[in-house]
């Protein structure tokens, strides 16, 4: 059954970053665009990469190995032709917490 866990807090990612997170045995991208959060499945579905780590430029990450391009709030690879999606978890924050759905 899904449920929320508390993966960091709210300062842990500023405005415009994201950060990793182990939850559960996997990791997990926290993003912050702007003070709304989003969560995604880290390994990039191209090759596994961290998106955690790739180039955030308003609403969307790159890959930093093959660059691939990702719409941070629903994971849709925006790159033609490509059908790999990343995944995504629901977010919310309680208090000062980002709790991720998995
Ligand atoms: S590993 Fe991300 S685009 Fe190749």
């Amino acid at each position: 059954m899904s449920e929320f866990h508390s993966v960091c807090k709210v300062v842990d990612v500023p405005a415009g970053e994201a950060r990793m997170f182990s939850l559960n045995q996997m990791m997990v991208g926290v993003f912050n665009l702007g003070g709304k959060f989003f969560a995604l499945d880290n390994r990039c579905p191209h090759a596994g990469a961290s998106l955690a780590h790739g180039l955030i430029e308003h609403d969307t990450v790159t890959c930093r190995i093959h660059h691939w391009k990702f719409r941070i709030n629903d994971g849709i690879c925006l790159d033609d032709g490509n059908q790999c999606n990343a995944g995504t978890y629901p977010v919310r924050i309680v208090g000062d917490e980002v709790q991720i759905k998995i």
